[in-house]
Protein backbone atom coordinates (compact mmCIF):
# COMPACT_ATOMS: atom_id res chain seq x y z
CA UNK A 1 0.00 0.00 0.00
CA UNK A 2 1.41 3.62 -0.57
CA UNK A 3 1.84 5.72 2.22
CA UNK A 4 -0.46 8.98 2.04
CA UNK A 5 -0.41 11.39 0.40
CA UNK A 6 1.20 10.30 -2.45
CA UNK A 7 2.91 11.64 -5.81
CA UNK A 8 2.04 9.08 -8.27
CA UNK A 9 3.80 9.74 -11.84
CA UNK A 10 2.32 7.80 -14.78
CA UNK A 11 4.91 7.54 -17.37
CA UNK A 12 2.18 6.91 -20.32
CA UNK A 13 4.04 6.25 -23.45
CA UNK A 14 5.79 9.42 -23.80
CA UNK A 15 8.80 9.41 -25.87
CA UNK A 16 10.57 11.12 -22.58
CA UNK A 17 9.48 8.51 -20.74
CA UNK A 18 9.56 5.06 -22.53
CA UNK A 19 12.27 2.65 -23.16
CA UNK A 20 15.55 3.68 -21.89
CA UNK A 21 14.72 7.15 -20.68
CA UNK A 22 11.64 5.06 -18.83
CA UNK A 23 14.98 3.66 -16.60
CA UNK A 24 16.21 7.27 -16.68
CA UNK A 25 13.14 9.11 -15.08
CA UNK A 26 12.29 6.65 -12.67
CA UNK A 27 16.31 6.61 -11.22
CA UNK A 28 15.53 10.82 -10.54
CA UNK A 29 12.36 10.09 -9.74
CA UNK A 30 13.31 7.72 -7.14
CA UNK A 31 16.31 10.00 -5.79
CA UNK A 32 14.04 12.77 -4.84
CA UNK A 33 12.32 10.20 -3.27
CA UNK A 34 14.62 9.07 -1.18
CA UNK A 35 16.17 12.86 -0.79
CA UNK A 36 12.77 14.21 0.64
CA UNK A 37 11.23 11.00 2.19
CA UNK A 38 8.32 11.60 0.08
CA UNK A 39 5.56 8.75 -0.91
CA UNK A 40 6.05 8.42 -4.54
CA UNK A 41 5.06 5.86 -7.11
CA UNK A 42 4.65 5.57 -10.51
CA UNK A 43 2.82 3.82 -13.46
CA UNK A 44 4.86 2.19 -16.81
CA UNK A 45 4.39 -0.20 -19.54
CA UNK A 46 4.73 -3.87 -19.10
CA UNK A 47 7.70 -4.31 -21.76
CA UNK A 48 9.51 -1.32 -19.51
CA UNK A 49 8.70 -2.98 -16.47
CA UNK A 50 11.36 -5.02 -15.48
CA UNK A 51 14.12 -2.70 -16.08
CA UNK A 52 12.40 -0.42 -14.57
CA UNK A 53 11.87 -2.26 -11.16
CA UNK A 54 15.26 -3.43 -11.04
CA UNK A 55 16.50 0.38 -10.92
CA UNK A 56 14.31 1.68 -8.02
CA UNK A 57 13.33 1.18 -5.03
CA UNK A 58 9.77 3.21 -5.05
CA UNK A 59 6.56 1.04 -5.78
CA UNK A 60 6.45 0.30 -9.60
CA UNK A 61 2.54 0.02 -11.19
CA UNK A 62 1.31 -1.17 -14.76
CA UNK A 63 -0.57 1.51 -16.42
CA UNK A 64 -3.20 -1.40 -17.38
CA UNK A 65 -4.02 -4.90 -17.27
CA UNK A 66 -6.60 -6.92 -18.91
CA UNK A 67 -9.85 -8.17 -16.81
CA UNK A 68 -9.13 -11.77 -18.60
CA UNK A 69 -8.01 -15.33 -17.23
CA UNK A 70 -5.20 -17.30 -18.20
CA UNK A 71 -5.85 -18.90 -21.46
CA UNK A 72 -5.91 -18.78 -25.01
CA UNK A 73 -5.57 -14.53 -24.90
CA UNK A 74 -3.40 -13.24 -27.23
CA UNK A 75 -1.42 -9.78 -26.63
CA UNK A 76 -2.87 -9.93 -23.13
CA UNK A 77 -1.34 -9.66 -19.55
CA UNK A 78 -3.40 -10.51 -16.42
CA UNK A 79 -3.50 -9.55 -12.64
CA UNK A 80 -2.17 -12.76 -11.83
CA UNK A 81 1.22 -12.75 -14.22
CA UNK A 82 1.59 -9.19 -13.17
CA UNK A 83 2.26 -10.05 -9.14
CA UNK A 84 4.30 -13.02 -10.07
CA UNK A 85 6.76 -10.23 -12.20
CA UNK A 86 6.40 -8.44 -9.45
CA UNK A 87 4.23 -5.69 -10.09
CA UNK A 88 3.20 -3.05 -6.81
CA UNK A 89 -0.02 -2.34 -8.37
CA UNK A 90 -1.83 -1.15 -11.37
CA UNK A 91 -3.82 1.54 -12.73
CA UNK A 92 -7.53 0.67 -13.69
CA UNK A 93 -9.53 2.29 -16.24
CA UNK A 94 -7.26 5.15 -17.20
CA UNK A 95 -9.36 7.85 -19.27
CA UNK A 96 -7.02 7.05 -22.14
CA UNK A 97 -7.72 3.01 -21.54
CA UNK A 98 -11.68 2.80 -20.13
CA UNK A 99 -13.15 -0.95 -19.34
CA UNK A 100 -16.84 -1.81 -18.21
CA UNK A 101 -17.56 -1.50 -14.98
CA UNK A 102 -17.81 -5.41 -15.07
CA UNK A 103 -13.49 -5.48 -16.27
CA UNK A 104 -13.38 -2.75 -13.57
CA UNK A 105 -15.06 -5.10 -10.84
CA UNK A 106 -13.32 -8.16 -12.02
CA UNK A 107 -9.75 -6.72 -12.07
CA UNK A 108 -10.27 -4.66 -8.14
CA UNK A 109 -11.35 -8.59 -6.70
CA UNK A 110 -8.62 -10.51 -8.95
CA UNK A 111 -5.92 -7.90 -7.83
CA UNK A 112 -7.38 -7.80 -4.35
CA UNK A 113 -6.90 -11.71 -3.97
CA UNK A 114 -3.32 -11.45 -5.45
CA UNK A 115 -2.29 -9.08 -3.29
CA UNK A 116 -1.54 -6.00 -6.35
CA UNK A 117 -2.79 -2.60 -5.38
CA UNK A 118 -5.15 -0.73 -7.63
CA UNK A 119 -5.76 2.36 -8.36
CA UNK A 120 -8.99 2.45 -10.75
CA UNK A 121 -9.49 6.50 -12.61
CA UNK A 122 -12.81 8.07 -12.88
CA UNK A 123 -13.75 11.20 -14.35
CA UNK A 124 -16.33 12.71 -11.97
CA UNK A 125 -18.34 12.51 -8.62
CA UNK A 126 -20.87 10.16 -9.44
CA UNK A 127 -18.58 7.49 -11.06
CA UNK A 128 -16.21 7.65 -8.32
CA UNK A 129 -19.06 6.88 -5.94
CA UNK A 130 -19.74 3.58 -8.59
CA UNK A 131 -16.08 2.34 -8.55
CA UNK A 132 -16.10 2.97 -4.46
CA UNK A 133 -18.44 0.44 -4.12
CA UNK A 134 -16.40 -2.17 -5.76
CA UNK A 135 -13.61 -1.63 -2.80
CA UNK A 136 -10.47 -0.48 -4.74
CA UNK A 137 -7.43 0.85 -2.94
CA UNK A 138 -7.18 4.03 -4.20
CA UNK A 139 -9.84 5.83 -6.44
CA UNK A 140 -7.94 8.98 -9.06
CA UNK A 141 -10.10 11.44 -10.39
CA UNK A 142 -9.08 13.55 -13.12
CA UNK A 143 -11.29 15.04 -15.28
CA UNK A 144 -10.87 14.39 -19.00
CA UNK A 145 -10.75 17.65 -20.34
CA UNK A 146 -8.02 18.66 -18.32
CA UNK A 147 -5.45 16.43 -18.97
CA UNK A 148 -2.10 17.22 -20.75
CA UNK A 149 -3.20 20.75 -20.29
CA UNK A 150 -1.66 23.71 -18.68
CA UNK A 151 -4.96 24.44 -15.69
CA UNK A 152 -5.02 21.69 -12.96
CA UNK A 153 -8.08 20.29 -11.42
CA UNK A 154 -7.32 21.76 -8.47
CA UNK A 155 -7.38 25.36 -10.19
CA UNK A 156 -10.42 24.68 -12.78
CA UNK A 157 -12.61 22.03 -10.47
CA UNK A 158 -12.07 22.79 -7.01
CA UNK A 159 -15.69 21.62 -6.33
CA UNK A 160 -15.08 18.46 -8.30
CA UNK A 161 -12.36 17.29 -5.93
CA UNK A 162 -14.83 17.55 -3.07
CA UNK A 163 -17.63 16.42 -4.29
CA UNK A 164 -15.78 13.13 -5.48
CA UNK A 165 -14.43 13.00 -1.80
CA UNK A 166 -18.00 13.56 -0.35
CA UNK A 167 -19.35 11.26 -3.09
CA UNK A 168 -16.80 8.36 -2.16
CA UNK A 169 -17.10 9.00 1.43
CA UNK A 170 -21.19 7.79 1.20
CA UNK A 171 -20.01 4.81 0.06
CA UNK A 172 -16.81 3.79 1.62
CA UNK A 173 -13.91 4.97 3.45
CA UNK A 174 -11.42 5.03 -0.05
CA UNK A 175 -8.31 7.42 -0.28
CA UNK A 176 -9.07 9.80 -3.10
CA UNK A 177 -6.12 11.13 -5.29
CA UNK A 178 -6.94 13.58 -7.99
CA UNK A 179 -5.15 14.41 -11.50
CA UNK A 180 -5.17 16.31 -14.73
CA UNK A 181 -2.89 19.24 -15.44
CA UNK A 182 -1.50 19.39 -12.19
CA UNK A 183 2.42 21.37 -12.38
CA UNK A 184 3.50 22.19 -9.83
CA UNK A 185 3.84 22.21 -5.73
CA UNK A 186 0.51 24.95 -5.56
CA UNK A 187 -1.86 23.03 -7.39
CA UNK A 188 -0.80 19.84 -5.48
CA UNK A 189 -1.02 21.85 -2.02
CA UNK A 190 -4.68 22.94 -2.81
CA UNK A 191 -5.59 19.38 -4.15
CA UNK A 192 -4.47 18.35 -0.62
CA UNK A 193 -6.52 21.12 0.96
CA UNK A 194 -9.60 20.12 -0.28
CA UNK A 195 -9.14 16.71 1.15
CA UNK A 196 -7.15 14.62 -1.71
CA UNK A 197 -4.44 12.52 -0.72
CA UNK A 198 -2.23 12.77 -3.12
CA UNK A 199 -2.04 13.39 -7.06
CA UNK A 200 -1.38 11.32 -10.37
CA UNK A 201 0.24 13.43 -12.59
CA UNK A 202 1.82 12.70 -15.84
CA UNK A 203 3.36 15.87 -18.04
CA UNK A 204 4.69 17.82 -15.69
CA UNK A 205 6.67 15.50 -15.05
CA UNK A 206 7.38 13.47 -18.31
CA UNK A 207 8.04 16.77 -20.62
CA UNK A 208 9.97 18.81 -18.08
CA UNK A 209 12.56 20.15 -18.69
CA UNK A 210 14.29 19.15 -15.53
CA UNK A 211 12.25 16.27 -13.99
CA UNK A 212 14.04 16.64 -10.89
CA UNK A 213 13.08 19.70 -9.96
CA UNK A 214 9.14 19.65 -11.48
CA UNK A 215 8.76 16.41 -8.59
CA UNK A 216 10.71 19.18 -5.57
CA UNK A 217 8.11 21.29 -7.01
CA UNK A 218 5.07 18.83 -7.02
CA UNK A 219 6.25 17.19 -3.12
CA UNK A 220 6.62 20.97 -1.65
CA UNK A 221 2.62 20.70 -2.12
CA UNK A 222 2.13 17.69 0.22
CA UNK A 223 3.87 18.81 3.31
O1 LIG B 1 -2.60 9.67 -15.39
C1 LIG B 1 -2.34 11.01 -15.18
C2 LIG B 1 -2.87 11.84 -16.23
O2 LIG B 1 -3.94 11.41 -16.96
C3 LIG B 1 -2.80 13.30 -16.02
O3 LIG B 1 -2.05 13.74 -17.09
O4 LIG B 1 -0.48 15.19 -18.22
O5 LIG B 1 -2.52 16.12 -17.15
O6 LIG B 1 -0.67 15.28 -15.72
P1 LIG B 1 -1.39 15.18 -17.03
Amino acid sequence: MLRLPAVVVNFKLYRQASGKNAVELAKKIDYVAKETGASVAIAVNPLDFHFVKDSVEIPVYLQHVDAVDFGARTGRINVEIAKEHGVDGILVNHSERRLKIADIEYLVSRARKVGVDTMVCTNNPSVSAAVAALGPDYIAMEPPELIGGDISVSKARPEAITETINAVKSIKEIPVLVGAGVKNGEDVRRAVELGAKGVLVASGITKARDPKAALMDLISGLM
